[in-house]
C-alpha cells in the first residue's frame, strides 16, 4: 500500500472551512492588549518629535512607544542584523532615522483595537526631511554588486561573449523590465507576544518558527529555549513571512514594557514597505545564434533596487546560467539604492522574473531566425548544467515540451504575428520554459504511539496553506505501515524537532525524509519491544522476518513465514513501560556536488487581444511539469495551478506604483493592487510527467511551491506579440501599452 501520491483530501480541511483553524491573531490570550503600528509618512530624514498628547486623551490608551521611550536593546542587536537574509536589518525604535516611507516609527497600545487605531492616528509627528532617491533611473546611475546571489557568484563568465555574439548570424540586444510587487497573502503579518518572566511566547504568522525563535532570542539576549514561536496555520506567505521583520520584535518590546500580552496585526497598507517586496528589475539580454539555431552567445545583466539599509538581490541570472547550451556567456547582478523598504523573496525569486526575460529573448531570437520558438529551445537543449558543469539529477523537459505541444495543438500555429483572429479579437499563442531549483535542508521528526493507538508525528515545520499537514500524514502512514486515519501529524511550534524555513520549495524535500525515517524507526522500536517479550507472538523475530498489515485495524506486525503470528502495534506498545517514542533526523548528503537539481516544465498559452480596446484575456494555459514524485495529486495540482494563476498576475496585473515625491505605494490596498480574480482565469490544464529522481532526496520529490509561476510571464508576453506584432518588454502588459 502507498498512500503517498494519492489525491486524498486535506487533513486540515474541516478545521479550515469550519473556522476552527486558528491563525496568529486569533489565539485566545488572556488580558491581551491591542497594538497598532504607526509608520513614517516621509521617505527619508529623521523623526524630530512625536507629540502624543492628543493620543493620550483617547480612553484606554496604555502605551505610546517611540524611539524616545522604547526599551533599549542590547547594543549589538539594536537593528536586528544577525544573519541576512533571514535575520534582516530591522527598525526597532532605537534611533530616529527614516529610510523609507511606511517604516515603523511608533507602536500605540490600548485596551481595544479601535482605541489603539484612533490614538495612533492622533500622533503628531514632526520630521526633518532629507533628499530621497525614488526614481529608479536616477538610482541606477550608481550601482553596486551584492556580495552573493543567494549562495552563488554575483557575476559569471564562460567563453568569449563578444566573439560569440559576432559569430551568430542572428542576434538580439534587448532590455526587459519588471515592476515592484508586494506580497498580499490573505492573512497579513500578525504577532501576539506574551512574556512570563524572561520567557517569551510568540504567536506569529511565519514561514520559519525556528528562525523567529532564534532571532528574537538573540535580539533580547536570552537563551533560544526561552522563546516559543507558535504557528499552526499560515494564511499565505509567498516569501514575505520567511524573515523576521520589525513588527515581531516591536510587539515583544511593547509587551515587555507594558507587562501585558500585546497583539499586533499589520493592516493591508503596511504590507507595502516594512515586510519586503519583489524589487523592480531591469534585465538586459543579449543572444546570438547560427542560422540553424545553435546559440553562440548569451548574456543576462540584471539591475534591481535595494533599500538604503540592506542589500537584497532578485537572482534573475541564475536560470540563464543553467538553461541552454550557450558556450559564450556572461551574467551579472547589480543593486541600485532607493529610499524604499528592503526587498525580499517572492515566489520563485529570480526564476519568475529571470525566466520572463530569458524566454522572451529566446522568442525574439526565434523570430530573427525564422524558426519555431519550441524548435529553437530543443536545438539548444542540454542534459548537463553548463554553468555548474554537472549532469542534471533528472530532467524531463523534453517530454514536457512534447506533451504540452500535443495537448495545446502548438504545431498548428501560424508563426506570422496577427495571423490568427476571432472576430474583432486577435489570437496569439506563446510558450516558455519553467524551472526551479531543488534544494534540501536537515530536518528532524519525532513519532510516538499514543494510548489510543494513533501514531503522533511532530516536526517544527509550517503549513503555508499548501498541504504540509496532509502530505506529511501520507508519508508517515506509509513509513509506519498504517492507514492515514491512524496517523496525526503536528507542526507549528518551535519546541518541536528542528525544521528549516518553509521557503525555496524545500519543505517536502527536507521534512518528509525525516517523517519517513521517524515512521520506520517507530516500527523498528515496536518490533524490538515485541521481539524481546516472550509473551508476544513475535518473540525472537528480526526486522527482515516481519511485515506490516495496514489493512488490519491500526496496523499489525506479523511474521512473514507464519502470518498467523501477529500482534497489533497498540498491543505491543502496551507491553512497554511508558510511551514508545523515537526521534529521527534526515539530512542531505553530497548530491549537490554531483548533480545539478531542478524541476522543469513547459508552459503554452493562448491569449486574445481586443483590437479596439487592447483588453487581454487568457482563454487557456497548458502547463506540463517534471517535479519528481508528486506527493498528493490533489493538493499538488492545486499548487501548480495556483502558481500559473499568479503567473497570469505577474504578466498582466501586478505592480506596486510608487509615488515619486513621497515614496509611498499609491495602490497599497487590495482594491487597486490588481491580482487575478476568478473572472480573469479560464482553462488551466496542469499535467505531470512521471519522473523518477533517486538523487534529490529519499522521497524523490522535487518541490512544487514555486515552479508554477515561472515561465508564465514569458509565455503570455510571447503570445501577446504573436497576437499583435507588438513586443511589450515591460511588465505588467496592460492595455495602454498595446494601444
Ligand atoms: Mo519562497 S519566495 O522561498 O517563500
Amino acid at each position: 500500500m502507498t498512500i503517498t501520491g494519492a489525491p486524498i483530501n486535506r487533513v486540515d480541511a474541516w478545521a479550515k472551512v469550519s473556522g476552527a483553524a486558528r491563525y496568529s491573531a486569533e489565539h485566545p490570550v488572556a488580558d491581551v492588549a491591542h497594538a497598532v503600528l504607526v509608520t513614517s509618512t516621509i521617505p527619508s530624514g529623521r523623526v524630530l518629535s512625536i507629540d502624543d498628547s492628543a493620543a493620550r486623551e483617547v480612553p484606554g490608551v496604555l502605551l505610546v512607544m517611540t524611539h524616545e521611550n522604547a526599551l533599549r536593546l542590547p547594543p549589538k542587536m539594536k537593528d536586528g542584523k544577525l544573519q541576512p537574509p533571514i535575520g534582516r536589518r530591522l527598525t526597532l525604535l532605537q534611533e530616529d532615522d527614516v529610510y523609507y516611507n511606511n517604516q515603523p516609527i511608533a507602536v500605540v497600545v490600548a485596551d481595544t483595537f479601535e482605541r489603539a487605531r484612533e490614538a495612533g492616528a492622533r500622533l503628531r509627528i514632526e520630521y526633518e526631511r532629507k533628499p530621497a532617491v525614488l526614481d529608479f533611473e536616477q538610482a541606477k546611475q550608481s550601482v553596486h554588486p551584492p556580495e552573493k546571489v543567494l549562495t552563488e557568484e554575483t557575476d559569471t563568465k564562460r567563453g568569449d561573449l563578444q566573439a560569440g555574439l559576432l559569430a551568430g548570424s542572428a542576434r538580439i540586444d534587448v532590455t526587459y523590465t519588471t515592476p515592484v510587487e508586494s506580497h498580499n497573502p490573505l492573512e497579513t503579518h500578525a504577532t501576539i507576544a506574551q512574556w512570563d518572566g524572561d520567557r517569551l511566547t510568540l504567536y506569529d504568522s511565519t514561514q520559519y518558527m525556528k528562525g523567529v525563535q532564534r532571532i528574537v532570542a538573540s535580539i533580547f539576549d536570552i537563551p533560544p529555549e526561552n522563546v516559543t514561536a507558535i504557528c499552526p496555520y499560515v494564511g499565505g506567505g509567498f516569501g514575505s513571512k520567511g524573515s523576521v521583520w520589525s513588527h515581531v520584535v516591536l510587539a515583544a518590546m511593547a509587551a515587555k514594557q507594558l507587562g501585558r500580552p500585546v497583539k499586533l496585526s499589520l493592516d493591508r497598507n503596511q504590507m507595502f514597505g516594512p515586510v519586503g517586496s519583489r524589487p523592480n528589475t531591469e534585465q538586459r539580454m543579449r543572444m546570438a545564434a547560427l542560422s540553424d539555431g545553435r546559440m553562440t552567445a548569451s548574456s543576462h545583466d540584471t539591475i534591481a533596487y535595494t533599500s538604503m539599509i540592506e542589500d537584497w538581490i532578485e537572482p534573475c541570472g541564475l536560470v540563464t546560467r543553467m538553461m541552454y547550451e550557450s558556450p559564450n556567456q556572461e551574467t551579472s547582478h547589480r543593486l541600485a539604492r532607493m529610499h524604499l523598504g528592503t526587498p525580499t523573496f517572492m515566489r520563485a525569486p529570480g526564476e519568475a522574473t529571470g525566466s520572463y526575460a530569458q524566454d522572451c529573448a529566446i522568442d525574439e531570437l526565434a523570430y530573427e531566425l525564422h524558426m519555431d520558438p519550441l524548435d529553437l529551445r530543443l536545438k539548444n537543449y542540454t542534459e548537463r548544467d553548463p554553468g555548474k558543469d554537472l549532469p542534471f539529477s533528472s530532467k524531463s523537459l523534453r517530454q514536457c515540451y512534447e506533451i504540452g505541444a500535443e495537448r495545446f495543438g502548438w504545431r498548428d500555429r501560424n508563426p506570422q504575428p496577427r495571423s490568427m483572429r476571432q472576430g474583432h479579437k486577435l489570437v496569439g499563442w506563446g510558450m516558455a520554459t519553467a524551472s526551479y531549483p531543488t534544494n534540501r535542508s536537515p530536518a528532524e521528526c519525532s513519532a510516538t504511539l499514543t494510548p489510543d493507538g494513533t501514531a503522533l508525528f511532530r516536526s517544527g515545520t509550517q503549513d503555508l496553506g499548501t498541504g504540509t499537514y496532509t502530505v506529511m500524514t501520507q508519508v508517515a502512514a506509509d513509513a509506519l505501515g498504517v492507514p492515514v486515519d491512524r496517523v496525526r501529524f503536528e507542526l507549528g511550534n518551535s519546541q518541536m524537532p528542528e525544521a528549516p524555513v518553509s521557503g525555496g520549495s524545500t519543505t517536502v524535500a527536507s521534512v518528509a525524509p525525516a517523517v519517513q525515517a521517524a515512521g520506520k524507526a517507530l516500527r523498528l522500536k515496536l518490533l524490538g519491544i515485541a521481539a524481546a517479550d516472550e509473551r508476544s507472538p513475535l518473540f525472537g523475530a528480526t526486522a527482515d522476518q516481519v511485515g506490516v498489515d495496514a489493512a488490519s485495524d491500526g496496523g499489525e506486525l506479523y511474521l512473514l513465514a507464519d502470518p498467523a503470528r501477529r500482534e497489533a502495534m497498540q498491543a505491543i506498545a502496551a507491553r512497554h513501560d511508558g510511551p514508545v517514542e523515537v526521534t529521527a533526523k534526515a539530512e542531505p548528503g553530497d548530491e549537490k556536488q554531483k548533480y545539478s537539481m531542478h524541476s522543469f516544465g513547459a508552459v503554452f498559452v493562448e491569449v486574445t487581444v481586443d483590437e479596439d480596446l487592447g483588453e487581454i484575456r487568457v482563454p487557456r494555459v497548458v502547463g506540463v511539469y517534471g517535479v519528481g514524485k508528486l506527493m498528493n495529486e490533489k493538493t499538488g495540482y492545486s499548487q501548480l495551478m495556483g502558481g500559473i494563476v499568479w503567473g497570469i498576475g505577474l504578466a498582466l496585473f501586478e505592480e506596486t506604483l510608487i509615488d515619486q515625491r513621497e515614496g509611498r505605494a499609491v495602490n497599497g490596498n487590495l482594491a487597486e493592487y490588481h491580482v487575478p480574480t476568478n473572472a480573469d482565469i479560464q482553462a488551466i490544464d496542469v499535467q505531470i510527467v512521471d519522473e523518477d529522481d533517486p538523487h534529490v532526496n529519499p522521497l524523490g520529490a522535487k518541490g512544487i511551491g514555486e515552479i508554477g509561476i515561472t515561465g508564465v510571464g514569458a509565455a503570455i508576453a510571447n503570445a501577446v506579440f504573436h497576437a499583435t506584432g507588438k513586443r511589450v518588454r515591460d511588465l505588467p502588459i496592460t492595455l495602454d501599452k498595446l494601444l
